[in-house]
């Protein structure tokens, strides 16, 4: 555990711009800065990023959060991981607590899945080396396809015996939890025993982008088996299939130099590759590729070849999907390994000089490419044959990028000839899908430029009152207090309190359920005050950094939230003080005092419920006097406030 110490000088460095500027691309704009979102795919960018609030949001996809946030949303870190980042980025030495079994327990499960992962990997690659049956069995079978020792080593690559519970019984000596064994796939439950899931098998490690092991690829030893010839991780929380690419981590940096990414289909195809120095290359395991794989690769270049072995099922596959490699102006080339070989064994036959060679110099256009699969699928059938025709038209009208106009006509011109249909047909064909699409576009735009001209305004991430009210009814009330706890608390009351002091004494613990509806707020107050107590001095920081993301996100929509002064206010003090700062105890009063005033309507309004249900006369007047001292009580809390209203 990381001590309250450390995360809150973690916190009070914390630069958000810096922090999602090491990311991606940030243009000023205004007060705030402006760039392509990294989490859905947009060519004009909606991604704000505020130093003043010091949170980010996305008008595309929605998506928003502080620098915590986006940590573990880009680098699917989890929020321990996150902290020891900003901590190394920004010199802070990390103090550590002791960890009780229970907090071990308790940490996150992707968390945990990490550690699993890479005990077990560990343990793989042991087995491989250092035991007589994994050198035998696993290293010699390596070896004998031409994998050197080096190249085992960078990839981490290990053996799993065929024994029914190695691996099992080794992770459950250490100590680790049966239910993440089981979630992280490595281990299976058979006749209520643990059993390894990978036996016999070679294991590939899958690694994230900071190097991490994400997963497993098994493969078989055996080649009589029925099995599957690959066993990978079950989907969980960082094993997650549709963003991966196999050997992302080890290409990035080649990828980047050699400007072009070369995309195979299987594990031993990458390993192959890079062992012969052909190191900017990845795998998609055979299956189409998908968006957050397509973004993967454009962080580090607008080049992409695919080599595929010649009679692989898996080219129909890695073609579909492709048309959103167009749209986002990757150059999509194909080159195909002739006479049954595939990637992996033909580097191995003709080596690396050859190889390159060979896929230089057979580079094919991916659209005619893809053009000349469906006309042989369509054979002689003209209702397949016009389908063709029209999926062309729309494959081409996804190149929309004014700098790729030749491009498009390029196409138009030889796809036309293969399909010995008129030019100016195809063309009119293309310029229906473009049209299509444009008004697609025209009607999302207006949509979110009414969002736009909100925040532009005056800056600030506003939400829509309408839905503020629907979705909170009373609660700008509750959360206005909260506000002005987190942000004035450790401010002067008077002489002798601060204002936290002032409105724990104004609503005591035992109150704060009958005062706030909202649970999360109780909670949030309660640990404010427990802190307080403590000695500790809770700023509004050690919220929205909060490890519980319940608290994060509440205290976040709490700080957003926009107050406006009142006219009345205003012209008593002739415009001397306007801003929220100089009126923080005025705010502090009215806050508390609202939701004090707002406990007395409801109970006058239950109040008013049972005297119209009651015909004891007696009861009557109990219940008028109740009703007469809990108008008294409003009408002194009323005089006070009207000083802050909500907007
Ligand atoms: P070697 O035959 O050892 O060279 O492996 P390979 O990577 O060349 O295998 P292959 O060409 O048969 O398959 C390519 C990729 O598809 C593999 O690396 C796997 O990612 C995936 N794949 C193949 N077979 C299976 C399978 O049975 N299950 C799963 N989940 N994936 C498979
Ligand atoms: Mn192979």
């Amino acid at each position: 555990m990381i001590s309250q110490n450390t995360i809150q000088q973690i916190q009070g460095r914390i630069d958000i711009i810096d922090i999602i500027g090491s990311f991606i691309k940030l243009k000023k704009r205004g007060t705030s800065y402006l760039g392509l979102c990294p989490f859905h795919n947009e060519k004009t960018p909606s991604f704000t990023v505020s130093a003043a609030k010091e949170i980010y949001k996305c008008f595309g996809c929605g998506r928003s959060g502080n620098s915590i946030g986006f940590l573990m949303e880009h680098e699917k870190y989890s929020y321990v991981e996150a902290l020891r980042w900003l901590a190394q980025k920004y010199n802070v030495e990390i103090e550590e607590t002791e960890t009780t079994p229970e907090q071990k327990l308790q940490q996150l499960s992707a968390d945990s899945l990490f550690i699993i992962n890479s005990f077990a990997q560990k343990f793989f690659s042991d087995y491989l080396f250092n035991n007589e049956d994994g050198q035998d069995i696993g290293l010699s079978y390596l070896k004998q396809r031409g994998f050197r020792e080096d190249i085992i080593k960078k990839f981490q690559i290990g053996f799993n015996p065929e024994a029914r519970d190695s691996f099992a019984q080794a992770a459950i000596n250490a100590q680790y939890n049966l239910d993440l064994l089981q979630k992280s796939g490595l281990v299976a439950i058979r006749d209520e025993r643990p059993v390894d899931n990978y036996r016999g098998r070679i294991i590939f490690p899958i690694h994230n982008q900071s190097g991490k092991v994400l997963g497993f690829g098994a493969r078989i030893l055996k080649t009589n088996d029925r099995a599957p010839k690959y066993i990978n991780t079950p989907e969980n929380e960082i094993y997650v299939k549709s963003k991966i690419l196999y050997g992302s981590y080890f290409a990035r940096m080649a990828i980047d130099k050699a400007d072009e990414c070369l995309l195979v289909e299987g594990y031993t195809d990458v390993v192959s590759l890079h062992q012969a120095g052909i190191e900017n290359v990845v795998a998609s395991g055979g299956t189409s590729l998908t968006p957050d794989q397509l973004r993967l690769v454009k962080k580090y270049t607008n080049n992409l070849t695919i080599i595929y072995d010649g009679d692989s099922a898996g080219i129909k596959a890695a073609l579909r999907g492709l048309d959103l490699a167009l749209e986002e102006s990757l150059n999509v080339k194909l080159v195909l390994i002739p006479d049954n070989e595939d990637p992996d064994s033909y580097v191995n036959k003709v080596g690396a000089a050859a190889f390159t060679q060979f896929v230089a110099e057979n580079k094919k256009d991916f659209i005619l490419f893809q053009l000349g699969v469906m006309l042989q699928d369509a054979g002689t059938d003209s209702n397949k044959k016009s389908a063709v025709v029209n999926q062309v038209a729309e494959t081409i009208s996804k190149i929309n990028k004014a700098e790729d106009f030749t491009k498009q006509q390029d196409y138009i011109k030889q796809c036309a000839e293969i399909l010995k249909i008129e030019e100016a047909g195809l063309h009119a064909l293309v310029n229906k899908f473009v049209r299509e699409k444009v008004n697609k576009e025209e009607n999302r735009a207006s949509r979110e430029s009414v969002i736009h001209v909100n925040t532009e305004g005056n800056q600030n991430f506003e939400v829509d009152e309408e839905v503020v009210s629907l979705l909170y009814k009373d609660e700008p009330h509750e959360r206005a207090m909260v506000r002005s706890l987190l942000e004035f608390g450790l401010k002067s009351w008077n002489d002798e309190q601060r204002v936290a002091d002032h409105v724990f004494s104004e609503i005591a613990e035992n109150q704060l359920e009958e005062l706030i509806d909202n649970k999360n707020l109780i909670t949030l107050i309660k640990t404010y005050k427990a802190w307080y107590d403590e000695g500790l001095e809770p700023t509004a920081k050690n919220f929205t950094y909060h490890e519980d993301n319940v608290i994060r996100q509440l205290a976040m929509q709490v700080m957003d939230y926009d107050y406006e002064i009142s006219q009345n206010w205003k012209e008593v003090y002739e415009g001397k003080i306007d801003t929220r700062e100089d009126l923080y105890k005025e705010e502090v009063f009215s806050t508390v005092n609202y939701l004090k005033l707002r406990k007395i309507k409801r109970l006058m309004d239950e109040n008013q419920r049972d005297l119209e249900k009651t015909k004891d006369p007696e009861e009557q007047l109990v219940l008028l006097q109740i009703h007469q001292h809990l108008k008294q009580m409003e009408i002194e809390l009323a005089k006070n406030i009207g000083t802050v209203i909500f907007k």
